[in-house]
């Protein structure tokens, strides 16, 4: 089984790719041949600083590392550094129909924020889905907003395999009855339900661009000014508190031990303790949480050549993989 996600490399990662995503990678280092990426190409839709965005790269591939991601296990890579997906981009993007990027959430959700809407915006569900499918990915772990993108693959990965291979059954996609597989493989969504959106700290979803996010190498001091500034309600210290609509309930549900939820879910539902009481709570199961992770970061921080020797040996095995299938492409369409 191949596993492949990525994490743009937009800015610092939060406690909403920690839980969506990141824990999962980690996690399912074991249970195949996982790919982890930085998307520094997809990152470009937004960041437009180059000093920043090398930065960002860096930070994240350190992010990763930190948070559990074993280069002796997972293939980590940058994406610029596999030239095959932005060819496979191009080649995909010939199948597309417009009407599905004109309905693709990542750009409508943009767009509605304000966003100008450019050419690298509007396609990036079709780089996205190139990265899944170069590889042949059976499985990608992703939060809730992903899932949309994941069904594009599949379906221009269909209409690519029915253009393109003779005796395709779309019914029958890896050919077990037809003895005729896609080249493209249709990969599947993984998503953990119980996380599947953490809220940032104005309750809605946690995003580096909504200015809500609670970072999880941040400063201590913005750590806790994040904490103690997530939005609550005027419900008196005395009082029941409410469990809907309310972010602070949420976190502290992913970040408490499993062992203590029970008196914190209990004190929050009878009253008598103040919402800074349970701010105080979050940030002291935070740094439990994340601090041997931060020490970590630290130690990778003061040891470039390193950073770079494991996205080295990441980008030889990625291409190594991309490379057969690029090959049945090229064949396919005519190219080669
Ligand atoms: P952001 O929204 O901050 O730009 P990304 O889009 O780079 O984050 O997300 C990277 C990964 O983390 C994706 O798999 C995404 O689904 C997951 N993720 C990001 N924010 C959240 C969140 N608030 N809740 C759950 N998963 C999230
Ligand atoms: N678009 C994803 C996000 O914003 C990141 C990403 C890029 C990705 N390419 C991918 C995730 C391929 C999974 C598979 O979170």
């Amino acid at each position: 089984m191949r596993i492949l996600s990525g994490v743009q490399s937009s800015g610092r990662l939060h406690l909403g790719n920690y839980f969506g995503a990141i824990r999962q990678w980690v996690a399912l280092q074991g249970e195949g041949e996982a790919l982890y990426f930085i998307a520094d190409l997809h990152a470009l839709t937004t960041v437009r600083d180059g000093a920043l965005l090398r930065e960002y790269v860096r930070e994240t591939a350190v992010a990763l590392l930190s948070l559990g991601l074993d280069p002796e296990r997972s293939t980590i890579f940058r994406h610029s550094d596999v030239p095959e997906v932005t060819e496979l981009h191009w080649i995909l993007g010939t199948l597309v129909p417009l009407a599905n990027l004109e309905r693709a959430h990542s750009y409508k959700d943009k767009v509605a924020k304000g966003f100008a809407p450019d050419l690298g915006l509007f396609t990036y569900p079709v780089l996205m889905a190139s990265d899944i499918l170069v590889y042949g990915s059976d499985v990608v772990p992703v939060g809730r907003d992903q899932v949309q993108h994941i069904e594009f693959a599949r379906d221009w990965a269909t209409k690519f395999n029915l253009a393109y291979v003779k005796g395709y059954d779309a019914q029958d996609p890896t050919g077990e009855k037809s003895g005729v597989p896609g080249i493209l493989k249709l990969p599947t969504a993984r998503i953990q339900e119980t996380t599947a959106v953490v809220p940032g700290t104005d309750g809605q979803k946690m995003s580096k661009s909504y200015g809500n996010a609670i970072d999880l190498f941040g400063e201590e001091k913005a750590v806790k000014k994040a904490i103690m500034g997530i939005r609550t309600d005027s419900t008196p210290v005395e009082a029941p508190k409410p469990t809907e609509d309310a972010p602070l309930y949420d976190l502290l549900k992913l970040m408490i031990p499993a062992s203590e939820w029970e008196q914190v879910d209990r004190d929050w539902r009878e009253g008598g303790k103040g919402y800074g009481d349970f701010k105080k709570k979050l940030l002291a199961a935070f740094h439990e949480h994340f601090d041997p992770a931060r020490a970590r970061r630290q130690e990778l921080l003061a040891d470039p050549a390193e950073l770079e020797r494991i996205l080295a040996r990441g980008t030889e095995k990625a291409r190594a993989m991309a490379a057969p299938i690029m090959d049945g492409v090229r064949r396919a369409v005519g190219l080669r």
